[in-house]
């Protein structure tokens, strides 16, 4: 009898307990969190790792001013590019809520169209970048089953567009759905913390390997010979900052979410420092790869024609003529590249899911598969149209992320309560007097040089729409 009053107290007072604490946890419903810090950080370096490092990074670096471009990305990444990361840090952890409703929270109700911007953007993007993500999934492919095909520009030609792009379209958004569904933890993070050190482990080989090859001083050459006439230009100021800006996965939100699944206790300024620490990293490798193999095979020709021709036409017609031990590198090479894919659709369907479960309290699943599915609708344009799928990536990335960006810069930077408060937790004594000097950043120099990247990409904007109504 006594004992089993005991007991039945015992249990009432855990209950107790444990209500209590659920309660303090989480007032409406237990939000998704990271598990572990670095979980949060593999995942986002997942986001910001991508085409953008491994394709477009060494293209415009070799030929903006080699490594006086180099030295002038690295300033951009430190003037914008982190700044910017922790302004959509302190929005997205503060509110520890997803864009819209974040916004919301954090600037008022005049603040939600932007979050709608934020959602339309990563919509866009992913519709597209999907596409490209197909291409990418074909030539691994290709490399694990066959071998690299012996006319590659005959052969990219065929797959570019039409029927075969929307097979492998369709594939990479069902992964990245599958993914998605799986939750934040489950999902996202565990394929995160699986697939990014592979990506780098194989970049960092292939840099090695490829400093072996015949043509690697011309290589580097190309890529690196400091150019700087090019500096002083706007031009080369605004494609610098606009490829900081795209390369870290900035201005549509995608940060702004990851961020709000991350515990309070972790340093927001180390944590953009080691990400935008490893972006740059695998940028600036993947250059030490491309350029090597294309001039040992003297395929320089390829690369000026077109900004896909150094991807997808020059490198796996090197790899083709290296024979078998070109096979076996350009397989890992499309690997990397694939994995850089799918871990940034991933951000960008997340974007939008979140939305969705924040605003309308979707359950994760069926959000993931409605935006999912939608989103693949969509990308049937881009993929069975080349001008679409260049007027996508314009608007987008010259317009959008831009206009995001600055918004987010002036929110955070003049509008927002204290912003110092949720930068600086965690944060030691010392670095403490360098918050002042981001919030200034943010306030003064991203909108000023934001201003200036708008200004120079409006026109490259305007053409390629034009280019898809045939103008
Ligand atoms: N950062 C990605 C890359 O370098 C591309 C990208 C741009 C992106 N904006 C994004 C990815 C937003 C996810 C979310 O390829």
């Amino acid at each position: 009898m006594n004992g089993d009053l005991h007991s039945g107290g015992a249990v009432d007072h855990a209950a107790v307990a444990n209500a209590h604490s659920e309660h303090a946890d989480a007032p409406e419903f237990a939000r998704e969190m990271w598990k572990t810090r670095l979980g949060f950080v593999l995942a986002a370096v997942g986001s910001a790792v991508g085409l953008g490092n491994m394709w477009r990074f060494p293209y415009i670096t070799a030929e903006y001013g080699g490594a006086a471009f180099v030295v002038l990305y690295i300033i951009m990444t430190l003037a914008v590019g982190i700044p910017v990361m922790l302004a959509e840090f302190t929005i997205g952890r503060g509110t520890r809520k997803s864009s819209i409703s974040a916004l919301r929270l954090a600037g008022g109700k005049g603040w939600v169209p932007l979050g709608f911007l934020f959602v339309l953007t990563g919509f866009l993007i992913l519709s597209y970048y999907s596409v490209i993500a197909g291409w990418v999934t074909r030539y691994a492919l290709a490399g694990i089953f066959g071998g690299f095909p012996e006319d590659t520009g005959a052969y990219f030609g065929l797959i570019a567009s039409g029927v075969p792009a929307m097979g492998f379209h369709l594939f990479v958004m069902a992964v990245t759905i599958a993914i998605v569904m799986g939750g934040v933890e489950k999902g996202i993070e565990r394929a995160s913390v699986i697939m990014i050190p592979a990506l780098f482990l194989i970049v960092l080989g292939l840099a090695i390997w490829a400093s072996t090859l015949s043509g690697s001083g011309a290589g580097y050459a190309f890529y690196l010979t400091p150019k700087f006439s090019e500096l002083l230009s706007g031009e080369t100021l605004a494609a610098a900052a606009s490829q900081a800006f795209f390369s870290l996965s900035l201005g549509m939100g995608a940060m702004l979410t990851f961020s709000s699944y991350l515990s309070r206790e972790e340093s927001l300024p180390r944590e953009a420092g080691v990400i935008a620490f490893s972006d740059f990293s695998v940028a600036f490798l993947a250059g030490l790869v491309v350029f090597p193999v294309i001039f040992a095979l003297g395929l320089q020709g390829a690369v000026g024609e077109s900004t896909l021709g150094a991807l997808f036409i020059a490198i796996p017609g090197a790899f083709n003529e290296m024979g078998g031990i070109g096979r076996v590198v350009g397989t890992f090479f499309f690997i990397a590249l694939f994995i850089g894919a799918i871990t940034s659709a991933i951000s960008l369907l997340e974007v939008v899911v979140s939305a969705m479960i924040d605003e309308w309290n979707m359950p994760r699943k069926k959000a993931a598969v409605i935006a999912g599915s939608l989103i693949a609708l969509l990308g049937l344009w881009p993929a069975s149209n080349l001008n679409a799928l260049g007027a996508l990536d314009a608007v987008t990335n010259y317009i959008f992320l831009p206009v995001g960006g600055l918004a987010m810069a002036i929110l955070v930077g003049w509008l927002y309560k204290n912003p110092l408060e949720e930068v600086s937790r965690s944060v030691s004594e010392r670095f403490q007097p360098l918050l002042k000097g981001w919030l200034w950043t943010l306030r003064v120099v991203v909108p000023i040089l934001l201003v200036v990247v708008l200004y120079s990409a409006l026109g490259e904007a305007v053409d390629a729409v034009k280019a898809l109504f045939g103008g």
